[in-house]
C-alpha cells in the first residue's frame, strides 16, 4: 500500500480553500462523464451552509485532503437529525491526478472516525457508474462496503418525441378520470402542503430502498419549505406536477433544473399513494411536468432518471416516454463495527 503525506483539514463554505474543494468534485465528475457539465459550485456552497446552520434537518462537516498547497481530495459528511440518526451519508472524491495513492483511503478513515464521534453506526455512500469497473465501485468493494441498492440511470434526449408523449398522455387521461392535474414551480401551494409532506414520508417507506439501512423519515410542512428554500438558494428550479382527488394531493413528481446548467435536468422523486395506484397517475404527472418543462426550459438537452430495475411500473412509464439506459447509480453501506473502526 502506498502511503501519502496528505493532510486532512476541516473546511467550510466560507473558507478560502472551499473553491478548491469544489473543484475536486468538478474534476472527479468530469473524469467519470466527460460530456456532462459538473455540478455548479452553488450546490456545494448552499448545502454546506445548511449543514453548518443549527435547527435545520441536517448537520454535517467537510474535510479537504491537502498535498503541499493543493486540495486533492474532498469529503463531506451529512447527518440527518430528525430521523435516521444512526446514519452518516458520505460524499468522497479524489482529484483524478492524485488517485491510487491512498488519498481516498485516508479520507474514508477520517469519515469513519468522524461518524464515530457523531455517534453514528451506519455509513451510506453513492457511486455514479457510467460503465463497468467505475473507480468508486472498486474502491468501495476494497474497503468492505456492501452494495445495498443498484439503480439504472435512464436518459431522455430532448426534445421529447411528441407522438410518444401524446400517446402516454392519452392513455393516462383515460385511466385517471376523477383526478385533476396541478403543476407548480419551487413552492407547493399552501393548500397541498400537508399532503406533500405525507407523500415525502411515504417516499421513504414505499419507494424501493434495497438493503439500505434507512428508516422512515419524518416530514412536516416546515421541512418541505426548508427543502424548497434550499433548492432555490442552490440555484435550482424544481418543476412539479401532482394529481389531486377531492382536494387532496395523492401523487407528485419533481423535476430539478440547475440554473447554472439547464442543459441537463434531473428527475427527482415520483410517488403515487398506494390507495390511488392503478390509474396511470405516475404517467399522468410525469407527462405533465415534461410539458411544463419544455415551455420553461427549452435549452435542456437531456433529463436523467434513476430506477431500481425491479420497480417495473416506474421503468415502464419511463421507457414509454423514451428514456434509455445510461449507466448505473449504486448505493453502498457499511456498519462501522464491521471494520472494528473507532
Ligand atoms: C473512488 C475514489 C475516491 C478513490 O480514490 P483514491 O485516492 O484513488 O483511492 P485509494 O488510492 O485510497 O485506493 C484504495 C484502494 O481502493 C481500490 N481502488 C481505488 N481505485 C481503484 C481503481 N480505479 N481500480 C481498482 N481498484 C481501485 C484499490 O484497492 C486501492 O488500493 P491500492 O491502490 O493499494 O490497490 C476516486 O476514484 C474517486 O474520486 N472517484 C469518483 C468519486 C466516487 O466514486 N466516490 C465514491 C467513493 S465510495
Amino acid at each position: 500500500m502506498s502511503t501519502s503525506p496528505v493532510r486532512l483539514v476541516e473546511v467550510g463554505p466560507g473558507d478560502a480553500a472551499f473553491p478548491a474543494w469544489c473543484a475536486v468534485w468538478a474534476a472527479a465528475e468530469l473524469a467519470d462523464r466527460p460530456d456532462e457539465a459538473p455540478r455548479p459550485v452553488s450546490e456545494h456552497v448552499v448545502l454546506g451552509r445548511q449543514l453548518a446552520e443549527p435547527g435545520t434537518s441536517k448537520d454535517g462537516t467537510h474535510r479537504a485532503a491537502v498535498l503541499g498547497d493543493d486540495v486533492v481530495g474532498a469529503l463531506r459528511l451529512i447527518h440527518p437529525v430528525r430521523d435516521n440518526t444512526t446514519v452518516t451519508f458520505v460524499d468522497l472524491a479524489v482529484h483524478p491526478d492524485h488517485r491510487r495513492r491512498g488519498v481516498g483511503r485516508a479520507l474514508l478513515a477520517e469519515a469513519l472516525a468522524l461518524a464515530a464521534d457523531a455517534g453514528r453506526t451506519e455509513l451510506i455512500t453513492e457511486v455514479d457508474e457510467p460503465g463497468p469497473d467505475a473507480p468508486g465501485r472498486l474502491f468501495a468493494q476494497r474497503a468492505g462496503w456492501t452494495c445495498a441498492l443498484l439503480e439504472t440511470r435512464r436518459d431522455l434526449v430532448l426534445p421529447a418525441d411528441e407522438g410518444r408523449l401524446a400517446a402516454v398522455e392519452a392513455e393516462a387521461w383515460q385511466a385517471s378520470r376523477g383526478y385533476e392535474v396541478v403543476t407548480w414551480r419551487d413552492h407547493v401551494p399552501d393548500a397541498l402542503l400537508a399532503d406533500r409532506a405525507l407523500l415525502e414520508e411515504r417516499m421513504s417507506t414505499d419507494a424501493p430502498h434495497g438493503e439500505l439501512p434507512v428508516e422512515e423519515e419524518r416530514w412536516d410542512a416546515a421541512r418541505i419549505r426548508e427543502t424548497e428554500e434550499l433548492n432555490v438558494a442552490r440555484g435550482r428550479a424544481v418543476l412539479s406536477a401532482g394529481a389531486v382527488r377531492d382536494g387532496r394531493l395523492v401523487a407528485f413528481t419533481d423535476l430539478h433544473v440547475s440554473l447554472g446548467r439547464v442543459e441537463h435536468a434531473r428527475q427527482g422523486a415520483t410517488l403515487v399513494l398506494r390507495e390511488h395506484r392503478g390509474h396511470r397517475l405516475g404517467a399522468l404527472v410525469k407527462a405533465a411536468v415534461l410539458r411544463d418543462h419544455a415551455t420553461a426550459f427549452p435549452g435542456t438537452r437531456r433529463i436523467s432518471t434513476y430506477n431500481l430495475e425491479g420497480n417495473a411500473p416506474m421503468v415502464a412509464v419511463n421507457e414509454s416516454l423514451g428514456f434509455v439506459p445510461a449507466g448505473q447509480l449504486s448505493m453502498w453501506s457499511l456498519r462501522r463495527d464491521v471494520l472494528g473502526a473507532p
